[in-house]
């Protein structure tokens, strides 16, 4: 009896641990299960978010048809400004290669002069006519050249072959303004020459003869420089002598249509002499008469220019009244040769420079008539 009931109480207990251990199984199994589960719904919430804020973002098909309506339109501006910059280029190329053309890749001899020897040079009025061939002249010489011009009848063009070179230096400028350089000697021509040019802006000529000499004979008195002034026989006016000595002092009407450069050269003379007197600066005066040439401005309106041109057009050659006026011409190499040795000279008074050989206004128009190829004027 007592052990049935043993036997009894045991198979209970492995009964109740076996079912015990089920229970515990079952239960694991199933926590696991559900986190399976909850992990399974994370992902999918996960990837159904992303997707719903990706969604507004996710180009549409209209979208994307005007999306790629407007690349080929940018595309299309993007080539044509391509074409255009290139067009640009192209031209910006010929230029460039034209004025490359236009820079001499040699430049005329140029003696070589030691730095004792070697003077450094400022020309005033420099790029205009007879100030260019003058620095034709002193460059080839082999001295340092400065130029200054404001280019009011002056041209670049002028002085261009000289562009780079080592002696030679230009500077825009006009001169009623101060100027601050150094050199040892100074031609001061800066002054329309031409009656149209001059009597276009008559306070703007009388104020580069007066001030303009002012500052130059200042930079020559600052600089101990030599300074030679551009004169011209108009200084004699209407004259009552003929032909004019130094010695002349002139006919001028002081209100008349010249008077701004007429007595604007005649005040310059003065302030040279002035300078000379109180300040010790080394002055020369060249009173220079007409003078024809390469570079001269087509437009000079002075005889020689107005006839050449009218042969060159084949039209009538204007000559005023009865042609027997006469009127001396002077060759530009022949007026720098005089320029130069009037400043190498010791002579300080007032010098003319010009051709003592006069002619016929009409003896002119038939030189130039002949002088012109197939020319019936
Ligand atoms: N050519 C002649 O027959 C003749 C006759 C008598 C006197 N001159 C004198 O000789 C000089 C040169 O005459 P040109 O025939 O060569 O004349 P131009 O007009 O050809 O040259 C004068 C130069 O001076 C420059 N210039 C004018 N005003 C200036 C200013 N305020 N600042 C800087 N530069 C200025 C011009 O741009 C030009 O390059 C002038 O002083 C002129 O009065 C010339």
């Amino acid at each position: 009896m007592i052990r049935q009931s043993l036997k009894f109480r045991k198979t209970v207990t492995i009964v109740c641990v076996l079912s015990l251990i089920i229970f515990i199984f079952l239960i694991l199994r199933r926590d696991k299960l559900n986190n399976i589960d909850i992990e399974g719904h994370q992902r999918l919430d996960n990837t159904q978010n992303i997707g719903y804020r990706d969604f507004n973002k996710m180009p549409k098909k209209d979208d994307n048809r005007q999306e790629a309506a407007e690349m080929d339109i940018n595309n299309d501006e993007a080539k044509q400004e391509l074409q255009e910059a290139k067009a640009r280029l192209a031209q910006l190329e010929k230029k460039i290669a034209i004025l490359e053309g236009r820079i001499p890749q040699k430049y005329p001899d140029v003696k070589y002069l030691g730095y004792k020897e070697r003077k450094r040079i400022l020309v005033t009025g420099g790029a205009g006519f007879v100030g260019s061939h003058l620095v034709d002249v002193l460059m080839t010489q082999g001295h340092e050249v400065i130029v200054v011009d404001n280019f009011f009848t002056g041209r670049k063009r002028n002085v261009e072959h000289w562009f780079g070179h080592r002696n030679f230096e230009m500077i825009h400028h006009d001169i009623v303004n101060p100027l601050y350089v150094e050199a040892d000697e100074i031609y001061h021509l800066a002054s329309p020459a031409s009656p149209p040019h001059y009597m276009q802006n008559p306070v703007k000529t009388i104020k580069t003869n007066t001030l303009g000499t002012i500052n130059m004979l200042g930079l020559a008195r600052r600089v101990g420089a030599k300074i030679l002034i551009a004169s011209t026989s108009e200084v004699y006016g209407d004259p009552m002598v003929h032909p004019q000595p130094e010695s002349y002092w002139g006919h001028v009407n002081p209100i008349g249509p010249r008077a701004c450069y007429d007595e604007g050269k005649r005040v310059a003379e003065t302030l040279a002499y002035s300078y000379a007197k109180q300040e010790k600066v080394d002055v020369r005066v060249a009173r220079i008469f007409n003078t024809y040439g390469p570079r001269m401005h087509v437009s000079d309106g002075r005889v020689v220019s107005n006839f050449i041109m009218q042969a060159i057009q084949n039209l009538t050659i204007t000559v005023y009244g009865n042609g027997k006026q006469t009127r001396s011409f002077c060759y530009v190499s022949d007026l720098v040769d005089g320029l130069l040795a009037l400043m190498a000279s010791s002579y300080t008074l007032p010098v003319n420079i010009g051709n003592p050989v006069e002619h016929t206004i009409e003896e002119f128009a038939v030189i130039i008539k002949n002088l012109v190829p197939g020319c019936r004027s």
